[in-house]
């Protein structure tokens, strides 16, 4: 891994168990594409960003039900912000070539991005759930 510092750290909790627990399963997933690009594995990484295609419609999908149940009143924008990772995700997908900028967007557009996903816009969720949540 070069440019960015990724990983689960506490601050990335919501406190919501299974969501915690797909955020975990998505960044190790995705540390996996990070480290298959750095050494060229480029089957590995297209194994790995199908899998994540596909998880993060069932990880989104779980959230999305959470802020339809408790009338989540940011729904739209966070649905906004889900609907562009999974087109982000389609996009890197069907990349043919590791290159250096592949890399970066790897690094900026799924990794950090998810990042930032989970500290703004997630922690927000999240509170908001367990306040309001049956
Ligand atoms: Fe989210």
């Amino acid at each position: 891994m070069s440019g960015i510092q990724f990983g689960w750290t506490e601050e990335l909790a919501t406190g919501i168990d299974i969501i915690d627990v797909q955020h975990k399963e998505l960044i190790k997933r995705i540390i996996d594409v990070m480290d298959c690009a750095e050494s060229r594995r480029f089957s590995t990484i297209a194994e790995t960003l199908m899998y994540l295609s596909h998880y993060v419609i069932d990880h989104f999908s779980l959230e999305e039900k959470y802020m339809i149940d408790t009338d989540y009143p940011g729904f739209e924008e966070h649905w906004d912000e889900h609907s562009h990772y999974v087109k982000v995700i389609s996009a890197l997908k069907r990349e043919p070539f590791i290159t250096p900028e592949l890399i970066h967007r790897i690094e900026t557009e799924l990794a950090q991005w998810l990042l930032d996903h989970i500290l703004s816009t997630d922690l927000k969720m999240a509170l908001y759930i367990k306040q309001f949540g049956k």
